[in-house]
């Protein structure tokens, strides 16, 4: 969507703040021994009181409120009261809702406690490039060169980056155009971010593969070729200087 009025933008800060406190909630929330169920109805009830509804559920119709992948599940997870979570697990929670007409996006990957599996390093570089590439949005900008920044910035930390899967526009409803904000130079998108503009833009940082494909139960995505992802996402409102970061409180960056 495009901010045009203040009313618009108080309707996606309030969407924010209830996208980006509930996936912090959860993060904190989170512990060894617990379901990745149990995890779920915890955010459920924060967004409930909040007012807002599961963004995936009322547009795809996913089994849970949120989005919870552990491991060699890189996204779209669906919560489940038999997936246990264990010290050292890779957690991606990818929150995102409509309150009053207004649709947020945010998601973040975590260890579960001690990093006795070693991906704090992945984790680490997805959230240096996320905050890389937000800083460089501004109308005008071309939405290849934000992918080109991204693949280049993974390469350089000795990663790769997922080709389909990408951000994308939101705001009046959960995807919206641009509809492929990708993590690669497209050469044929020749897109530009354009100024109060509302996106979702998200990294998938991976260790060995190019690309996600979707398991049988229809949701769950892994990796074409094995290994880890990391994403780290946030909401923003583009303008002519600094992004308005609509989901900071989500602590990403702390
Ligand atoms: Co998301
Ligand atoms: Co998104």
């Amino acid at each position: 969507m495009s901010i045009n009025k203040e009313s618009e933008l108080i309707g996606m800060k309030k969407a924010g703040e209830a996208v980006a406190c509930t996936l912090r909630e959860m993060r904190n929330y989170a512990q060894p021994g617990m379901t990745t169920k149990e995890l779920d109805t915890y955010g459920a009830k924060i967004l409930e009181d909040f007012g807002a509804k599961s963004a995936p559920y009322l547009t795809y119709g996913f089994p849970g409120w949120t989005c919870i992948s552990v491991n060699n599940e890189f996204c779209h997870g669906i919560p489940s009261d038999t997936r246990i979570l264990k010290e050292g697990d890779l957690i991606n929670i990818d929150v995102s809702a409509e309150l009053d007409g207004f649709w947020s996006d945010n998601g973040s990957s975590f260890v579960l406690g001690e990093d006795v599996n070693k991906h704090q390093k992945l984790i680490e570089a997805s959230k240096q490039i996320l905050h890389k590439a937000i800083y460089n949005i501004k109308g005008g900008v071309r939405i290849s060169e934000i992918g080109h920044l991204i693949e280049t910035e993974a390469k350089k930390r000795g990663y790769k980056v997922i080709k389909n899967l990408t951000g994308h526009g939101i705001g009046r409803s959960l995807h919206e155009e641009p509809s492929e904000i990708a993590n690669y130079r497209d050469r044929f998108n020749l897109t530009r971010f354009k100024k109060n503009s509302v996106v979702a833009i998200e990294t998938f940082i991976s260790t060995t593969s190019s690309y996600a494909q979707t398991l049988n139960d229809g949701w769950t995505m892994v990796g074409n070729n094995g290994g880890f992802m990391a994403q780290h996402e946030h909401t923003i409102v583009v303008t002519d200087g600094k992004p308005i970061i609509l989901t900071e409180m989500n602590g990403v960056w702390e």
